[in-house]
């Protein structure tokens, strides 16, 4: 009984406006939008007290002047410590059926409770430092009272958590030329280059495939996990012995629900990190596999892929035009997806595929990045 209660407290109720070529942002029934509450989160997303070296808020890996990215190829934490992967951006994530590259956590709420206590982000023990200094903040006091309508010393992560992620829900970016062209019919809005690259992503290219453009809305992504060759390297011929040493590890921990221990894992060990998909689910059939991107806004939010090794959109479009391989003399992951096979494209459409993607760019986000 308790399982179709929890289940019916998660189905979303749908906001009810959203850009040219979004569906409406799903809300949660639980975490109702409302402007005190985004108001709140935008403040706790850009607070860099909520780090062990108070120099670290959400905004440094997603920075709103970066497309809400960091533009590094991994991320760097407190004092400077690398993580393993690239800063996916923030905008849109709303839409994320899982967050993460790997899909670890479920919704936003779940999300934004790891970075601070990561050993490779943020760098806090535990959450405990977090709810002193907002129990302690006058300015917090009031704005939770009003959010919440707790008193200072009732204040939980569960609060903390749910401002954040109802801010995140309004980082929504739309309306790019692509959506002008497909969605509002402006024949204009893309140049011929873009549209026979609209076409390559569509038909050659296949990347549709996986990116998806739908009849009324376009997230680029489909929300599953796919080994497109990305990393493969670094654990190739030892994927078994990483995954059996990281199961075991994962098992015996004893001091840490298993979904914080695997956020640990992958930030801080580069080869943990290439397992993918299977530090959640163990399936080996995803081991290398990671979520498909989105690919809005992507011209602002290089470099590329999971751990960042890809440059430029050339270069991407190149990795892809070799059936995922940076060099057609590079060796093929034993786990590649099936869809990801030589592409035979000329010079000509390679760079009308990279026009193309260049047409995935919302005005104010650009606007915010020239900043
Ligand atoms: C030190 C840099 C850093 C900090 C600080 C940081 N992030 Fe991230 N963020 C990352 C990296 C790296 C990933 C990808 C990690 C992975 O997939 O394993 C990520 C992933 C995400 C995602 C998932 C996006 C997707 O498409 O799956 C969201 C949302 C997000 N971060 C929001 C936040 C919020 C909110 C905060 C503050 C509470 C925060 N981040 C703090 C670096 C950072
Ligand atoms: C089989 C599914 C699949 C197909 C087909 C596919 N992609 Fe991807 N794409 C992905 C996945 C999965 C990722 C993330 C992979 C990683 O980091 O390991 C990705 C990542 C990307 C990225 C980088 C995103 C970022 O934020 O770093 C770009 C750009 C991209 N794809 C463009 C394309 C283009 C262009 C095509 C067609 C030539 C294409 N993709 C075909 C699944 C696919």
């Amino acid at each position: 009984m308790l399982r179709y209660i929890l289940l019916l407290s998660c189905i979303p109720i749908l906001a009810a406006t959203a850009p040219l070529g979004l569906p409406p942002v799903p809300v949660p029934e639980n975490n109702p939008q409302t402007p005190e509450k985004i108001a709140l989160g935008d403040k706790l997303y850009h607070d860099k007290r909520f780090s062990a070296d108070g120099k670290v808020s959400c905004a440094t890996c997603h920075d709103e002047n970066k497309a809400f990215t960091d533009n590094l190829p991994v991320s760097k934490g407190f004092r400077d410590l690398k993580g393993t992967r690239n800063a996916p951006t923030v905008i849109n994530s709303a839409y994320m059926k899982t967050l993460f590259w790997d899909g670890r956590e479920p919704d936003l709420e779940g999300q934004s409770m790891q970075p601070p206590i990561n050993p490779v982000e943020g760098g806090l023990p535990d959450h405990k430092p977090i709810l002193q200094t907002i129990q302690s903040d006058p300015e917090y006091q009031t704005a939770f009272k009003k959010v919440f309508n707790v008193a200072a010393t009732d204040i939980t992560m569960e609060h903390v958590s749910k401002a954040i992620a109802s801010f995140e829900r309004t980082i929504i970016a739309g309306n790019s030329p692509f959506d002008q062209y497909q969605y509002d019919g402006n024949k204009e809005a893309l140049t011929d280059a873009q549209i026979r690259g609209l076409d390559l992503f569509r038909n050659k290219g296949r990347c549709v495939s996986c990116h998806l453009i739908e009849e009324t809305q376009a997230l680029f992504t489909d929300n599953l996990f796919h080994n497109i060759g990305i990393g493969f390297k670094k654990i190739q011929g030892k994927e078994d012995e990483t995954a059996r040493v990281f199961l075991q590890k994962k098992h015996a921990e004893k001091n840490m629900a298993a979904k914080d221990f695997v956020d640990v894992a992958v930030l801080s060990d580069e080869r943990i990190s290439e397992l993918g998909r299977f530090a959640v689910t163990e399936n080996p059939t995803n081991v290398g596999a990671f979520k498909t991107s989105t690919l809005r806004n992507i011209e602002l939010t290089a470099p590329y892929m999971h751990d960042g090794s890809l440059e430029t959109l050339e270069d991407v479009v190149d990795f892809y035009n070799n059936g995922g391989r940076v060099k057609e003399t590079d060796p093929l992951s034993n786990f590649l997806a099936g869809g990801i096979r030589p592409l035979n494209l000329s010079d000509e459409e390679k760079a009308d595929l990279v026009s193309f993607l260049k047409a995935l760019t919302s005005p104010e986000i650009a606007k915010l990045a020239k900043q």
